[in-house]
């Protein structure tokens, strides 16, 4: 066990690509143990909460949790239709679209998505239940953080707004599991970074990951992000460089920000 976990750390990534998506333990489950550490902040975290069950409806389901929202239909196991600006309903378009981002473990070949929202699985990947003995065996975790290039990997599988699968030309990653190079079939053109076009919320993004991926940063997502705290409180002691002034001014306070709207094609945001 110890020489697997070795091997792993050395490697880097597990595997470059899969064709079929592993069996990974579901959100409640983990909740069940992670009830009082995560279950509370969970309940109000944006990828739990970024397709929610309508109140009072079986079938019934909205998309984003934050500013703008789109109706959703269940049609079927794993699949929903979603209701166009017109009022009519798509039966393709979540699928072809959007699942890979806004559910959990999509079939590549069926689109069928295992869990709506975003479960664990998504960042933690396949869990060995025996991490309650040696946290180093789960991804994520305080002893086992992961390398600039392996969280980056896991946060660009969607926020990557703009990516396209090589193999099966999805606007969204094709069975990625955390731990896997995103990059072996994800193309992302890291120019983008300095396309002017772009939001302050996607450009720190595509300029993150460019300097991640090109530039050997060591600066991640999780320099300044936390996840289960739903805080970027850590960004203000990160080292200032560029990157600061997609959202701060060259001088004055930094406590003065750019406003900017999160707008986006891929998410038919306006
Ligand atoms: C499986 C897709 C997916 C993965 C993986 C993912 N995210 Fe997200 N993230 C989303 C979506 C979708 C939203 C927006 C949810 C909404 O508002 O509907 C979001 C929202 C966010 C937000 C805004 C939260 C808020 O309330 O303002 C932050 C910050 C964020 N993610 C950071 C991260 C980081 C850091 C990682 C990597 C550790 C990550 N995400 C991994 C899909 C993902
Ligand atoms: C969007 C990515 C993402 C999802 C989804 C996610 N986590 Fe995490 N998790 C992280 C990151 C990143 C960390 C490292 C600390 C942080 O950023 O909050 C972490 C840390 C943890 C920790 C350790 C706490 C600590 O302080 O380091 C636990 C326990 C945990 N997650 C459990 C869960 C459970 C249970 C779920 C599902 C209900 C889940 N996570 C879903 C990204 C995620
Ligand atoms: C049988 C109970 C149990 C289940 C089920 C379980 N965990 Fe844990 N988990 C624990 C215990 C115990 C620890 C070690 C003590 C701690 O740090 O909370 C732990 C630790 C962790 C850590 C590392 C915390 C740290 O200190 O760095 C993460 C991340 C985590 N679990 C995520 C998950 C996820 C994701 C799932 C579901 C796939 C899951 N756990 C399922 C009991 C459980
Ligand atoms: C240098 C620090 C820094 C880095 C690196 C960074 N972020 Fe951010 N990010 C921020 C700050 C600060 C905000 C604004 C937070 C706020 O408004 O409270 C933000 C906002 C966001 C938002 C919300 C955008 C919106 O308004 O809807 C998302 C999503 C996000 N970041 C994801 C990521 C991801 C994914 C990565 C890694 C590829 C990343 N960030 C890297 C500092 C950073
Ligand atoms: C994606 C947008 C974004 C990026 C990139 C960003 N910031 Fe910020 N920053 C904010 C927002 C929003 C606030 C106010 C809310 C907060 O504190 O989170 C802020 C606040 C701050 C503050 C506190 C100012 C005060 O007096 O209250 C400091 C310091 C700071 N940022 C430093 C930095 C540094 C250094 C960088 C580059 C490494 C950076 N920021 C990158 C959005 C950003
Ligand atoms: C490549 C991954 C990806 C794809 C594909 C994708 N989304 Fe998103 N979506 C995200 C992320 C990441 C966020 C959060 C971004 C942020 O806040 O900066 C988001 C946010 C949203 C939001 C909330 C925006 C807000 O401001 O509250 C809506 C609504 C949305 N997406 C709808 C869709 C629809 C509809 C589709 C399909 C047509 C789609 N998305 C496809 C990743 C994706």
């Amino acid at each position: 066990m110890k020489l697997a976990f070795a091997a792993l750390l050395v490697c880097g990534f597990a595997q470059a690509q899969r064709k079929q998506l592993p069996e990974f333990v579901a959100g409640d489950q983990c909740l069940f143990c992670h009830r009082n550490d995560i279950g509370p902040t969970w309940q109000k975290n944006a990828h739990n909460l970024t397709v929610q069950p309508k109140a009072g409806s079986a079938d019934e389901f909205t998309l984003g949790s934050r500013k703008h929202t789109r109706q959703l239909r269940k049609t079927g196991y794993g699949r929903f239709s979603i209701q166009e600006k017109d009022g009519a309903w798509n039966g393709s378009k979540f699928a072809e679209r959007c699942a890979g981002c806004h559910t959990t473990a999509v079939n590549a070949e069926t689109k069928v998505f295992t869990e709506f929202a975003i479960d664990c699985y998504a960042c933690h990947g396949v869990v060995d239940l025996e991490h309650t003995n040696d946290t180093r065996l789960i991804l994520l975790s305080k002893k086992n953080r992961g390398g600039a290039s392996m969280i980056t990997s896991i946060c660009s599988s969607c926020h990557l707004r703009g990516g396209e699968s090589k193999a099966k030309g999805l606007p969204y990653a094709y069975h990625f599991v955390p731990g896997d190079d995103l990059f072996a079939d994800h193309a992302a053109d890291l120019k983008k970074a300095e396309d002017p076009a772009l939001n302050a919320g996607d450009r720190h993004v595509w300029r993150n990951v460019r300097d991640v991926l090109e530039n050997n940063s060591e600066t991640t997502c999780l320099s300044c992000h936390q996840v289960h705290a739903n805080s970027a409180q850590k960004h203000r002691r990160v080292l200032t460089s560029p990157a600061c002034l997609d959202c701060h001014y060259e001088s004055g306070p930094k406590k003065n920000v750019k406003a900017y709207a999160a707008a986006s094609v891929v998410c038919e945001v306006p």
